[in-house]
């Protein structure tokens, strides 16, 4: 197979290049938050990083009364305010000539038709042979129907055209097992497995596959990775932003749905896990899967779960309105905007070493993160005043928003005594590595594109991660009290009563 050489790449990179080839990518919910602030800037930035091809073509769905220039100039406004790399005409330029729009309903066979139409004319005219990916941007409610109307329509079969068809879906994918597994089926029945691709844009962080890199790359840290060494893990991401506009998803999904179903399980299988045979999707979905069924919830749900809602406070400068007079939220709602849950390993490796994960919105900072918290020394042959300022060995994944890798360890503090102290020695993608990050959209999005696949949960981990909160969310629906805590602060209290009852305490945020 012969590559075209791609003008952008850096000569010395030996690397095959990983380019998207012909394709159509049809959005749904074009006009949301999501493709406003992530997916339509993101594709600009895989264009203008020249992983796209030339004749790349992005079809816009949804219930407006635009043209394709309304659509192009919602784009450009949107690319403008949220694309990471540098605005170029050119590539603007280009890349517009193959934005299309389609008006129509979800439910109108006819606007599927005319979307059918319209892929089919970008292959004549801009050589797309026929390849389509379809990104459900788009209310889980709708799924199931887009899902059918695709299939309705002629557009999820290739007709041995030899053109790939492929489904991309948003989370949340269902709202507990059951309806996770009906989805599954209805899916199913419209596309195989290989071509259903669920996002979770977690794993297109870098620093969350450098969870991977860390572990494997390396002999350092593997050997003290497991029940020997390490007390207890904990897992966080705090948010300081509420739920800004988006009520109508939020209120009835809360925090652990939203966040633990997903990333954190997620976080939690890259950690735990064995090392995979490959880095195939197959062979690293395995080890999750494997990971995931080993996670055990503890009997006693209200000794080891907490959640609460945020009450009004003072964050950022402002004063900030509770959960409950948010727009849109009726004064009873029960839903959390913070979760916190205690889990269990049971395999060799983990065995008694407690997972700590919590998630939570309007926190006094926005911070997500892995720390392995080691053991205590077994002997220090240190004085007691000497040591009373050394906490324990941590070694901690900063996933965002300061990339990076810490490991925490006591040190002498100059001067006479033998006084001991925490230090921390850091890791800083921005200070090792000259390039930036991309966005995760734009690592998932191009991986669609090319059809690879490791960087997707597949269903069997969806499945296990609604197994392991069912029980939890079940618990908190029939207990109907929510704690409350002030916005802009760290929590419940019954969050830190939790880790207080193990002799633990969170990890400062
Ligand atoms: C989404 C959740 O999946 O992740 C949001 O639905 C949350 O509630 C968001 O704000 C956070 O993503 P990130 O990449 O900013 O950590």
């Amino acid at each position: 197979m012969t590559t075209t050489p791609n003008p952008l790449r850096d000569p010395r990179d030996k690397r095959l290049p990983r380019v998207a080839g012909p394709s159509v990518l049809v959005l749904f919910g074009v006009t949301g938050d999501l493709s406003r602030k992530k997916l339509l800037p993101a594709i600009y930035d895989l264009s203008n990083r020249g992983l796209l091809p030339p004749g790349f073509s992005l079809v816009g769905f949804a219930r407006r009364d635009w043209d394709h220039q309304d659509f192009r100039q919602i784009a450009y406004e949107a690319v403008k305010q949220h694309a990471r790399t540098p605005f170029r005409e050119d590539v603007w330029e280009h890349l517009a000539e193959g934005m299309h729009f389609v008006p129509g309903e979800f439910g109108d066979p006819g606007a599927f038709e005319a979307l059918s139409m319209a892929v089919k004319e970008l292959d004549e005219s801009r050589g797309t042979g026929g390849n389509y990916a379809f990104y459900l941007s788009i209310p889980p409610k709708f799924f199931p129907e887009v899902v059918e109307q695709l299939r309705n329509s002629g557009l999820a079969n290739s007709d041995g055209s030899g053109g790939f068809r492929r489904v991309v879906i948003e989370k949340p994918f269902g709202h507990d097992l059951a309806s996770a597994q009906e989805l599954n089926a209805t899916v199913h029945r419209v596309f195989p497995e290989e071509s259903i691709f669920r996002i979770d844009h977690y794993l297109g962080k870098e620093t969350v596959q450098n969870i991977l890199a860390l572990r494997f790359a390396n002999t350092m840290f593997e050997p003290i990775w497991n029940r020997g060494f390490v007390d207890h893990v904990q897992i966080t991401m705090a948010e300081d932003i509420g739920i800004g506009g988006r009520a109508g998803y939020y209120d009835g999904i809360g925090a652990a749905r939203d966040v633990i179903q997903n990333h954190l399980l997620q976080l939690l299988a890259l950690t735990a896990m064995e090392e995979p045979t490959s880095f195939s999707a197959e062979a690293v979905r395995a080890e999750k899967a494997k990971i995931l069924s080993s996670v055990r919830v503890p009997g006693d749900l209200a000794l080891s779960t907490a959640r609460g809602q945020y009450a009004a406070g003072w964050q950022g400068g402002r004063n900030v309105k509770g959960y409950l007079e948010e727009d849109g939220i009726p004064a009873s709602s029960r839903t959390e905007t913070y979760a916190a849950v205690k889990l269990e390993i049971e395999n060799r490796r983990w065995a008694g070493v407690p997972f700590y994960l919590r998630t939570g919105k309007r926190l006094s900072r926005r911070v997500t993160e892995v720390a392995m918290v080691f053991q205590k020394a077994p002997h220090q042959p240190f004085s007691h005043t000497d040591t009373e300022e050394l906490g324990q060995n941590a070694l901690v994944m900063r996933v965002q928003p300061d990339e990076g890798i810490t490991v925490r360890f006591g040190s002498k503090v100059p001067g006479t005594s033998m006084e001991i102290r925490d230090v921390n020695m850091d890791f800083a993608y921005g200070e090792s590595f000259t390039e930036s990050s991309p966005e995760a959209y734009e690592r998932l999005l191009l991986d669609v594109l090319i059809g690879d696949p490791p960087l997707f949960p597949r269903q069997e981990e969806v499945e296990l991660s609604w197994q392991i909160l069912d029980p939890i969310t079940e618990f908190w629906a029939g207990r109907g009290h929510v704690d409350q805590y002030r916005s802009g602060g760290y929590g419940p209290d019954s969050a830190d009563e939790l880790m207080a009852r193990d002799g633990r305490a969170w990890r400062r945020l």
